[in-house]
Protein backbone atom coordinates (compact mmCIF):
# COMPACT_ATOMS: atom_id res chain seq x y z
CA UNK A 1 0.00 0.00 0.00
CA UNK A 2 2.71 2.36 1.14
CA UNK A 3 5.03 1.70 -2.42
CA UNK A 4 2.05 2.04 -4.21
CA UNK A 5 1.50 5.52 -2.93
CA UNK A 6 5.03 6.59 -2.83
CA UNK A 7 5.15 5.80 -6.29
CA UNK A 8 1.89 7.13 -7.54
CA UNK A 9 3.29 10.71 -5.25
CA UNK A 10 6.73 10.09 -6.95
CA UNK A 11 4.76 10.81 -10.00
CA UNK A 12 3.01 13.56 -9.41
CA UNK A 13 6.14 15.08 -7.67
CA UNK A 14 8.20 14.64 -10.10
CA UNK A 15 5.63 15.81 -12.88
CA UNK A 16 5.11 19.36 -11.32
CA UNK A 17 8.42 19.90 -10.50
CA UNK A 18 9.57 19.30 -14.19
CA UNK A 19 6.44 20.84 -15.96
CA UNK A 20 5.73 24.15 -13.44
CA UNK A 21 8.36 24.63 -10.69
CA UNK A 22 5.80 22.73 -9.21
CA UNK A 23 3.39 25.42 -7.06
CA UNK A 24 5.17 28.18 -7.13
CA UNK A 25 7.86 28.31 -4.32
CA UNK A 26 9.44 31.50 -3.03
CA UNK A 27 12.84 30.70 -5.09
CA UNK A 28 13.10 31.55 -8.95
CA UNK A 29 12.27 29.29 -11.04
CA UNK A 30 14.84 26.64 -12.00
CA UNK A 31 16.68 27.14 -15.22
CA UNK A 32 18.75 25.42 -18.08
CA UNK A 33 17.67 21.33 -18.59
CA UNK A 34 20.29 20.30 -20.82
CA UNK A 35 18.93 18.99 -23.51
CA UNK A 36 19.40 15.06 -23.02
CA UNK A 37 17.55 15.94 -18.90
CA UNK A 38 14.30 17.50 -21.11
CA UNK A 39 13.94 14.45 -22.69
CA UNK A 40 14.71 12.21 -19.19
CA UNK A 41 12.23 14.66 -17.68
CA UNK A 42 9.29 13.57 -19.77
CA UNK A 43 9.53 10.16 -19.11
CA UNK A 44 6.99 8.63 -16.47
CA UNK A 45 8.63 9.62 -12.90
CA UNK A 46 8.84 5.30 -11.88
CA UNK A 47 11.16 4.64 -15.18
CA UNK A 48 13.08 7.32 -14.69
CA UNK A 49 13.98 6.99 -11.28
CA UNK A 50 15.02 2.98 -12.09
CA UNK A 51 16.94 3.78 -14.63
CA UNK A 52 18.47 6.73 -12.63
CA UNK A 53 19.75 3.53 -10.02
CA UNK A 54 20.18 1.31 -12.56
CA UNK A 55 22.94 4.28 -14.33
CA UNK A 56 24.59 4.58 -11.07
CA UNK A 57 24.46 0.76 -10.92
CA UNK A 58 25.96 -1.22 -8.10
CA UNK A 59 27.75 2.14 -7.33
CA UNK A 60 25.63 3.25 -5.29
CA UNK A 61 26.25 0.86 -2.37
CA UNK A 62 29.95 2.33 -2.67
CA UNK A 63 28.84 6.08 -2.43
CA UNK A 64 28.72 7.91 0.97
CA UNK A 65 25.87 9.73 2.38
CA UNK A 66 25.69 12.64 4.93
CA UNK A 67 22.81 13.41 6.46
CA UNK A 68 22.29 16.34 8.95
CA UNK A 69 18.76 16.82 10.29
CA UNK A 70 17.76 20.28 12.33
CA UNK A 71 16.86 18.15 15.24
CA UNK A 72 15.38 14.72 16.24
CA UNK A 73 13.25 15.62 18.43
CA UNK A 74 10.83 16.64 15.72
CA UNK A 75 8.16 14.46 15.17
CA UNK A 76 8.24 15.46 11.15
CA UNK A 77 11.58 15.53 10.85
CA UNK A 78 11.46 11.89 12.49
CA UNK A 79 9.25 10.50 9.40
CA UNK A 80 11.44 12.29 7.04
CA UNK A 81 14.49 11.09 8.18
CA UNK A 82 12.76 7.30 8.68
CA UNK A 83 11.42 7.46 4.41
CA UNK A 84 14.75 8.54 3.73
CA UNK A 85 17.35 6.17 5.10
CA UNK A 86 14.42 3.33 3.76
CA UNK A 87 13.96 5.18 0.29
CA UNK A 88 17.43 5.85 0.01
CA UNK A 89 18.64 1.75 0.70
CA UNK A 90 15.87 0.66 -1.29
CA UNK A 91 17.95 2.71 -4.14
CA UNK A 92 20.74 0.72 -3.74
CA UNK A 93 22.65 2.37 -0.69
CA UNK A 94 24.09 0.57 1.56
CA UNK A 95 23.21 0.96 5.21
CA UNK A 96 26.19 1.58 6.81
CA UNK A 97 27.53 4.46 4.04
CA UNK A 98 24.13 6.40 4.95
CA UNK A 99 25.20 9.04 8.08
CA UNK A 100 22.64 10.54 9.52
CA UNK A 101 23.07 13.32 12.48
CA UNK A 102 21.62 15.39 14.73
CA UNK A 103 22.03 18.89 14.92
CA UNK A 104 20.18 19.16 18.18
CA UNK A 105 18.76 22.72 16.99
CA UNK A 106 21.93 24.54 17.36
CA UNK A 107 23.68 25.64 14.03
CA UNK A 108 27.44 25.60 16.10
CA UNK A 109 26.72 22.05 15.99
CA UNK A 110 25.24 21.29 12.81
CA UNK A 111 28.22 23.39 10.99
CA UNK A 112 30.28 21.02 13.16
CA UNK A 113 28.97 17.88 11.77
CA UNK A 114 28.92 19.68 8.03
CA UNK A 115 33.30 19.83 8.55
CA UNK A 116 32.85 16.43 9.46
CA UNK A 117 31.43 15.20 6.73
CA UNK A 118 33.50 16.99 4.20
CA UNK A 119 36.92 15.83 5.88
CA UNK A 120 35.19 12.23 5.67
CA UNK A 121 34.86 12.85 1.87
CA UNK A 122 31.03 11.92 1.94
CA UNK A 123 29.71 11.92 -1.93
CA UNK A 124 26.85 14.14 -1.66
CA UNK A 125 25.19 15.97 1.18
CA UNK A 126 21.62 16.26 2.44
CA UNK A 127 21.20 18.92 4.33
CA UNK A 128 18.33 20.25 6.79
CA UNK A 129 19.51 23.46 8.14
CA UNK A 130 19.09 24.73 11.96
CA UNK A 131 19.44 28.46 10.89
CA UNK A 132 18.11 29.16 7.11
CA UNK A 133 20.45 32.62 7.40
CA UNK A 134 23.79 29.80 7.41
CA UNK A 135 22.72 28.61 4.25
CA UNK A 136 25.41 30.71 2.25
CA UNK A 137 28.36 29.79 4.20
CA UNK A 138 27.41 26.11 4.04
CA UNK A 139 26.86 26.08 0.65
CA UNK A 140 29.98 27.91 0.05
CA UNK A 141 32.14 25.20 1.91
CA UNK A 142 30.25 22.05 0.70
CA UNK A 143 31.07 23.31 -2.93
CA UNK A 144 34.40 24.69 -2.33
CA UNK A 145 34.72 21.03 -1.15
CA UNK A 146 32.86 19.41 -4.80
CA UNK A 147 30.33 17.59 -2.55
CA UNK A 148 26.63 18.12 -4.38
CA UNK A 149 24.40 19.36 -1.81
CA UNK A 150 20.56 18.98 -1.36
CA UNK A 151 18.90 21.05 1.03
CA UNK A 152 15.47 20.09 2.56
CA UNK A 153 12.51 21.41 4.20
CA UNK A 154 14.06 24.53 5.30
CA UNK A 155 13.61 26.64 2.28
CA UNK A 156 17.08 29.49 1.63
CA UNK A 157 15.91 32.46 0.48
CA UNK A 158 15.89 33.55 -2.78
CA UNK A 159 18.74 35.00 -3.20
CA UNK A 160 20.78 32.13 -2.10
CA UNK A 161 18.82 30.03 -4.72
CA UNK A 162 20.32 32.67 -7.45
CA UNK A 163 23.48 31.67 -6.50
CA UNK A 164 23.01 28.11 -7.21
CA UNK A 165 21.98 29.25 -10.84
CA UNK A 166 24.34 31.67 -11.59
CA UNK A 167 26.76 29.56 -10.69
CA UNK A 168 25.65 26.28 -12.01
CA UNK A 169 26.52 24.67 -8.19
CA UNK A 170 25.10 21.63 -7.99
CA UNK A 171 23.03 22.78 -5.57
CA UNK A 172 18.86 22.24 -4.73
CA UNK A 173 16.38 22.52 -2.47
CA UNK A 174 13.35 19.87 -2.34
CA UNK A 175 10.42 21.00 -0.33
CA UNK A 176 6.91 21.99 -0.39
CA UNK A 177 5.20 25.41 -0.69
CA UNK A 178 4.08 26.10 2.96
CA UNK A 179 1.36 29.17 1.36
CA UNK A 180 -0.47 25.82 -0.37
CA UNK A 181 -0.79 24.52 3.34
CA UNK A 182 -1.90 27.65 5.12
CA UNK A 183 -4.34 28.39 2.21
CA UNK A 184 -5.56 24.71 3.34
CA UNK A 185 -5.61 25.27 6.65
CA UNK A 186 -8.07 28.84 6.61
CA UNK A 187 -10.35 26.60 3.54
CA UNK A 188 -11.18 24.10 5.86
CA UNK A 189 -12.43 27.01 8.82
CA UNK A 190 -14.05 28.35 5.85
CA UNK A 191 -15.94 25.79 4.75
CA UNK A 192 -17.91 25.44 7.42
CA UNK A 193 -19.55 29.04 7.02
CA UNK A 194 -19.88 31.82 9.51
CA UNK A 195 -23.28 30.28 11.26
CA UNK A 196 -21.12 27.09 12.51
CA UNK A 197 -17.96 29.05 13.81
CA UNK A 198 -19.04 32.78 15.29
CA UNK A 199 -20.06 31.17 18.26
CA UNK A 200 -20.07 35.02 19.76
CA UNK A 201 -22.49 36.24 17.43
CA UNK A 202 -20.10 39.45 16.78
CA UNK A 203 -19.84 38.28 13.13
CA UNK A 204 -16.28 37.74 12.61
CA UNK A 205 -14.51 34.82 13.10
CA UNK A 206 -12.01 35.27 16.26
CA UNK A 207 -9.23 33.13 16.04
CA UNK A 208 -5.70 32.55 17.74
CA UNK A 209 -2.42 31.31 16.13
CA UNK A 210 0.07 29.46 17.02
CA UNK A 211 3.29 29.62 15.37
CA UNK A 212 6.48 27.19 14.53
CA UNK A 213 10.14 28.48 14.88
CA UNK A 214 10.61 31.44 12.22
CA UNK A 215 13.59 29.72 11.39
CA UNK A 216 11.55 27.67 8.85
CA UNK A 217 9.69 30.20 5.88
CA UNK A 218 6.89 27.51 6.51
CA UNK A 219 5.27 29.22 9.82
CA UNK A 220 5.38 32.64 8.54
CA UNK A 221 3.51 31.40 5.58
CA UNK A 222 1.09 29.40 7.18
CA UNK A 223 0.22 32.12 9.37
CA UNK A 224 -0.54 34.23 6.55
CA UNK A 225 -2.29 32.20 4.29
CA UNK A 226 -4.30 31.08 6.64
CA UNK A 227 -6.14 34.04 7.69
CA UNK A 228 -5.91 35.11 4.01
CA UNK A 229 -7.93 32.00 2.84
CA UNK A 230 -10.59 33.26 5.46
CA UNK A 231 -10.37 36.53 4.16
CA UNK A 232 -10.36 35.72 0.63
CA UNK A 233 -13.56 33.70 1.06
CA UNK A 234 -15.25 36.75 2.71
CA UNK A 235 -15.00 36.57 6.48
CA UNK A 236 -14.12 39.27 8.74
CA UNK A 237 -11.31 38.24 11.28
CA UNK A 238 -10.36 38.77 14.33
CA UNK A 239 -6.68 37.58 15.93
CA UNK A 240 -7.37 37.35 20.04
CA UNK A 241 -3.49 36.27 20.12
CA UNK A 242 -0.70 35.03 18.00
CA UNK A 243 2.43 33.27 20.25
CA UNK A 244 4.95 31.62 18.49
CA UNK A 245 5.43 27.90 19.99
CA UNK A 246 8.57 26.55 18.45
CA UNK A 247 6.37 23.41 16.77
CA UNK A 248 6.70 21.79 20.23
CA UNK A 249 3.74 20.25 21.50
CA UNK A 250 4.30 21.01 25.33
CA UNK A 251 4.85 24.99 23.64
CA UNK A 252 1.67 24.71 22.03
CA UNK A 253 -0.57 23.06 24.92
CA UNK A 254 1.09 26.07 27.62
CA UNK A 255 0.39 28.76 24.50
CA UNK A 256 -3.16 27.73 24.24
CA UNK A 257 -3.64 27.51 27.61
CA UNK A 258 -2.83 30.43 28.49
CA UNK A 259 -4.76 32.15 25.61
CA UNK A 260 -7.97 30.51 26.37
CA UNK A 261 -7.99 31.47 30.09
CA UNK A 262 -7.35 35.04 28.32
CA UNK A 263 -10.19 35.16 26.40
CA UNK A 264 -11.90 32.43 27.10
CA UNK A 265 -15.36 31.48 24.95
CA UNK A 266 -14.48 34.17 22.83
CA UNK A 267 -11.65 31.66 20.95
CA UNK A 268 -13.05 30.25 18.07
CA UNK A 269 -10.83 28.99 15.87
CA UNK A 270 -6.76 27.77 16.66
CA UNK A 271 -4.83 27.75 13.84
CA UNK A 272 -1.45 26.00 14.86
CA UNK A 273 0.93 25.90 12.05
CA UNK A 274 1.80 22.20 13.07
CA UNK A 275 0.47 19.28 14.26
CA UNK A 276 2.49 18.66 17.31
CA UNK A 277 1.35 21.97 18.31
CA UNK A 278 -2.19 21.28 17.48
CA UNK A 279 -2.01 17.93 20.09
CA UNK A 280 -1.15 20.21 22.85
CA UNK A 281 -3.72 23.04 21.74
CA UNK A 282 -6.33 19.63 22.10
CA UNK A 283 -4.87 18.57 25.59
CA UNK A 284 -5.34 22.55 26.16
CA UNK A 285 -8.59 22.92 25.06
CA UNK A 286 -9.92 19.66 27.11
CA UNK A 287 -8.60 20.53 29.98
CA UNK A 288 -10.64 23.86 29.74
CA UNK A 289 -14.00 21.99 29.20
CA UNK A 290 -14.31 22.87 26.06
CA UNK A 291 -15.28 20.63 22.52
CA UNK A 292 -13.73 20.57 19.15
CA UNK A 293 -16.83 20.96 16.78
CA UNK A 294 -19.04 21.90 19.09
CA UNK A 295 -17.79 25.33 20.86
CA UNK A 296 -14.00 26.00 19.08
CA UNK A 297 -12.39 24.62 16.12
CA UNK A 298 -8.86 23.07 15.66
CA UNK A 299 -6.46 22.93 12.92
CA UNK A 300 -3.08 21.81 11.91
CA UNK A 301 -0.50 20.99 9.32
CA UNK A 302 1.50 17.04 8.84
CA UNK A 303 -0.98 14.66 9.37
CA UNK A 304 0.72 12.44 12.12
CA UNK A 305 -0.82 9.68 12.21
CA UNK A 306 -2.11 10.75 15.98
CA UNK A 307 -3.61 13.66 14.38
CA UNK A 308 -5.64 12.42 11.52
CA UNK A 309 -6.95 9.59 14.17
CA UNK A 310 -8.49 12.32 15.78
CA UNK A 311 -9.88 14.14 12.62
CA UNK A 312 -11.84 10.79 12.06
CA UNK A 313 -12.87 10.90 15.72
CA UNK A 314 -14.03 14.60 15.17
CA UNK A 315 -11.20 15.71 18.14
CA UNK A 316 -9.29 17.75 15.46
CA UNK A 317 -11.15 19.13 12.92
CA UNK A 318 -8.81 18.89 10.16
CA UNK A 319 -4.91 19.24 9.13
CA UNK A 320 -2.91 19.68 6.02
CA UNK A 321 -1.12 16.23 4.85
CA UNK A 322 2.87 17.42 4.40
CA UNK A 323 3.95 14.39 2.19
CA UNK A 324 7.43 13.18 3.87
CA UNK A 325 7.45 10.36 1.29
CA UNK A 326 6.96 12.24 -1.71
CA UNK A 327 9.89 14.80 0.36
CA UNK A 328 12.39 12.63 1.64
CA UNK A 329 12.23 10.21 -1.60
CA UNK A 330 12.45 13.16 -3.65
CA UNK A 331 15.38 14.41 -2.24
CA UNK A 332 17.04 11.18 -2.39
CA UNK A 333 16.46 11.07 -6.02
CA UNK A 334 17.99 14.66 -6.52
CA UNK A 335 21.18 13.46 -4.68
CA UNK A 336 21.32 10.42 -6.62
CA UNK A 337 20.95 12.41 -10.22
CA UNK A 338 23.83 14.17 -9.11
CA UNK A 339 26.09 11.39 -8.24
CA UNK A 340 25.44 9.78 -11.52
CA UNK A 341 25.88 13.19 -13.14
CA UNK A 342 22.10 13.78 -14.42
CA UNK A 343 21.88 16.96 -12.03
CA UNK A 344 18.48 18.79 -11.02
CA UNK A 345 16.42 21.90 -11.48
CA UNK A 346 17.57 23.86 -8.65
CA UNK A 347 13.65 23.73 -6.45
CA UNK A 348 11.93 20.96 -6.53
CA UNK A 349 8.34 21.57 -5.25
CA UNK A 350 5.90 18.96 -3.99
CA UNK A 351 1.77 19.31 -3.44
CA UNK A 352 0.18 19.33 0.03
CA UNK A 353 -2.90 17.41 0.67
CA UNK A 354 -6.26 19.00 2.57
CA UNK A 355 -7.31 16.18 5.27
CA UNK A 356 -10.85 16.57 6.85
CA UNK A 357 -13.19 14.00 8.35
CA UNK A 358 -14.24 12.95 4.61
CA UNK A 359 -10.59 11.73 3.30
CA UNK A 360 -8.59 11.26 7.05
CA UNK A 361 -9.29 7.07 6.75
CA UNK A 362 -7.75 7.41 3.35
CA UNK A 363 -4.84 9.50 4.20
CA UNK A 364 -4.45 7.08 7.29
CA UNK A 365 -4.29 4.13 5.18
CA UNK A 366 -1.87 5.42 3.23
CA UNK A 367 0.30 6.34 6.42
CA UNK A 368 0.32 2.94 7.50
C1 LIG B 1 7.65 21.81 8.95
C2 LIG B 1 6.75 20.84 9.70
C3 LIG B 1 6.94 21.02 11.17
C4 LIG B 1 8.42 20.94 11.54
C5 LIG B 1 9.22 21.87 10.68
C6 LIG B 1 10.71 21.72 10.97
O1 LIG B 1 7.51 21.62 7.57
O2 LIG B 1 5.41 21.07 9.37
O3 LIG B 1 6.20 20.06 11.90
O4 LIG B 1 8.85 19.62 11.33
O5 LIG B 1 8.98 21.62 9.31
O6 LIG B 1 11.46 22.64 10.23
Amino acid sequence: MKKKLVSVVLAAVMGMALLAGCGGGSAAPAEQPAEEKTEEAAEPAETAAEETAEAAGGELADKKVGVCIYQFADNFMTLFRGELERYLIEQGFAKENITIVDGANDQATQSGQIDNFISQGVDVLIINLVNSSSASTVTDKVVAANIPLVYINREPDEAEQQRWTDNNWNVCYVGCDARQSGTFQGEIIADLGLDAIDFNGNGKIDYIMIEGDPENIDAAYRTEYSVKALTDAGFEVNCLDDQVGMWDQVKGNELVNNSLSQYGNDVEVVFCNNDAMALGALQAIQSQGRTVGKDIYLVGVDALTEVVQYVISGEITGTVFNNHFAQADSAADAAINYLNGTGNEHNIQCDYTKVTAENAQEILDSLQ
